[in-house]
């Protein structure tokens, strides 16, 4: 960490006061918080004073802030002297770098960037460049780790360096450009590297840019005929007469197994699910949670079960169930075949 005091004396300006438009933007950001908590906008007003003095905040702006907000001066010389985002010596003119030594950027090469600003800038961190132009320190942890190693140089963050990438930067602020900032390794913010790992299919990265020819659309899956034909439904009416029918010659008290196996045959169910993975018999409209529970009872664990079922078979089930007829009027069957080849439901 680096050590934080303020500049000597003879670099210090007498004076310092807010030019025109920034004392009106920074009454406006006062007037953001209430009056008794005005004291709230020390940092934004900091970071103005900051900028306005070529990036470096000399103590006559920081007692100059404090009167404004009413501060006592320590309090506000406690704020700048904590935030390595406030340089309280002179920096740069064309580029202070800050680079980053905490733990991951170190292990990713923060050491091998150090050498770089050593050789190209000064030996020592806060010192300026022969030229002026340029300055360097150490800092903690600036918030870009999965990008490490990193820099920020003013307000603008450099990522995924390395020692050839940081000379192009520092070139490239020499000839007084300012070079697009992120990571500097081609990747999209923090992705990863080398392109995608998982959703690999998606034709736009996070930023929503276009970065692949849009897959072509899976082929459709065969639709579920649109409700059941006339002809189904007239022999399920007739079939649900004829179960009425037989079901009234029982006794009152039949259990639902033995009511069914007075109208139809029982289908052969399961031990259990096949590679102990039931298929999620819900996705048939009108199988909730009760008769999905039911349907396992019964040893049907699989949508080709359910396509498979005979007549005889929908009618029990249909009967154990206590409503012949809906398995036809909603079409369970159909629906689970084109589950069971990798279709939709009638639900989907
Ligand atoms: S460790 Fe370097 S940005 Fe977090």
């Amino acid at each position: 960490m680096s050590v934080r005091r303020l500049a000597p004396d003879e670099v210090q300006p007498a004076s310092f006061a807010f030019t025109a438009d920034n004392l009106a933007w920074a009454q406006q950001t006062i007037a953001k918080y209430p009056a008794e908590r005005k004291a709230s906008a020390v940092i934004p007003l900091l970071w103005r004073a900051q900028e306005q003095h070529a990036y470096w905040l000399p103590k006559a702006a920081i007692e100059y802030i404090a009167d404004m907000l009413d501060m006592p001066y320590i309090r506000v010389f406690e704020v700048a002297t904590f935030y390595t985002m406030f340089q309280l010596q002179p920096v740069g003119k064309k580029a202070h770098i800050q680079v980053c030594g905490t733990t991951p950027c170190m292990l990713r090469g923060a050491e091998a960037l150090i050498k770089v600003c050593k050789s190209r800038i000064h030996h020592e961190p806060f010192h300026l460049s022969e030229d002026g132009d340029f300055s360097w320190e150490e800092v903690e942890c600036a918030g870009a780790c999965v990008n490490a190693p990193m820099i920020q140089v003013f307000s603008d963050t450099y990522e995924d360096l390395t020692p050839a990438s940081l000379e192009k930067i520092l070139d490239a602020f020499a000839r007084g450009e300012t070079p697009t900032p992120g990571p500097q390794n081609g990747r999209h913010g923090a992705e990863p590297e080398g392109g995608a790992l998982t959703l690999r299919d998606l034709p736009f990265n996070a930023a929503g840019t276009v970065v692949a020819e849009k897959p072509k659309a899976a082929p459709a899956a065969q639709p579920i005929e649109a409700g059941p034909s006339a002809e189904a439904l007239a022999l399920a009416a007739k079939e649900e007469a004829e179960i009425k029918a037989k079901l009234a010659t029982l006794a009152a008290d039949a259990t639902p197994e033995q009511k069914a196996d007075a109208v139809g045959t029982r289908p052969q169910g399961l031990a259990s699910a096949r590679s102990g993975a039931s298929d999620k018999l819900q996705r048939i409209k009108g199988i909730g949670p009760v008769n999905e529970g039911k349907l396992h009872a019964l040893g049907i664990f699989h949508f080709d079960q359910i396509a498979a079922w005979t007549r005889e078979e929908i009618r029990w089930v249909g009967t154990y169930l206590a409503f012949p007829g809906r398995i036809d009027r909603e079409e369970w069957t159909a629906q689970a075949k084109s589950l069971a080849a990798g279709g939709p439901s009638a639900k989907e």
